[in-house]
């Protein structure tokens, strides 16, 4: 069992301490991005996934969204944290600041995004997403470490693996966007539909397409990396602090997403 669980990527794999267990979770859904780490992190019991695989093997659009949250409900987790390396689509959001997404916009396709396939019907609230009460501590966090952070923002979800055409991000700017990924959705919202209170770091590790960029350049795969492995350290004292001082969630909307979401 964990108290938390962290979806996350390469550099984050030393982050647990204490008994360090690898565990193949089965669900329903197939197997998960791979095994689950179980292990110590500020004093509390935490599940860390790679939502990649390890090696970075699983491309976003190919991820089992499903499987990886299961998992991470089997184990028991209050609260799910999923940072991830995001691009910009405003000026004033620079590479190197985090940005704590409010909500999302749904660019993609063909994944599989509910649990709830009938024969009953339900349908849940998205209009708020993200946990209240675990963005309002990560910000309290971000904040008391220095840390740039934006205390909200909109991300646009596009399916990926290609990055987006100039027009593409020109649109996404102009609808007042701020920022562009490939996983968040349906990640968040299927832990919505598991009550799973999430919160989402999004590290911003380019200027998308260029446009809003001072030299006009295009992210390319070798920056992200760049950028995201120079802001690791970083990331990875957020994660101690917002797991050590890990507010009660039992006041969250999500632990209740399914009550009167379906009929009868
Ligand atoms: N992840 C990091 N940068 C990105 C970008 N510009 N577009 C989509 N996903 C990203």
């Amino acid at each position: 069992m964990a108290q938390v669980g962290i979806f996350g990527g390469s550099g984050l794999y030393q982050l647990l301490t204490g008994t360090v267990e690898e565990r193949w979770i089965e669900t329903p859904y197939g197997p998960p991005s791979d095994k689950v780490v179980l292990g110590e992190l500020g004093g509390r019991e935490v599940a860390f996934l790679p939502r990649h695989g390890r090696g970075h093997t699983i491309p976003p659009h190919k991820i089992n969204y499903r499987a990886n949250l299961w998992a991470m409900k089997a184990l028991g987790v209050e609260a799910v944290i999923g940072p991830c390396a995001v691009g910009s689509l405003q000026k004033h959001i620079e590479p190197g600041h985090i940005v704590l997404c409010d909500q999302f916009v749904d660019r993609t396709t063909g994944r599989a995004d509910t649990f709830f396939e009938g024969p009953i019907v339900t349908h849940v609230s998205a209009a708020e997403p993200y946990c209240p009460i675990l963005r309002a501590h990560a910000l309290a966090v971000c904040q008391r470490r220095g840390v740039a952070v934006h205390e909200s923002g909109t991300m646009v979800v596009i399916n990926g693996p290609r990055f987006s055409t100039k027009a593409e991000s020109r649109w996404f700017t102009s609808m007042g966007w701020d920022i562009i990924g490939m996983t968040q959705y349906p990640e968040a919202y299927l832990a919505r539909e598991l009550e799973l209170p999430y919160v989402n770091l999004s590290m911003v590790t380019d200027y998308d397409a260029g446009l809003v960029s001072d030299d006009g350049a295009a992210v390319t795969h070798e920056a992200v990396l760049e950028v995201f492995a120079a802001n690791i350290e970083n990331l990875r004292g957020l994660l101690v602090e917002l797991v050590q001082s890990l507010p009660d969630t039992s006041a969250s909307p999500a632990r209740t997403a399914l009550t009167g979401a379906r009929l009868g």
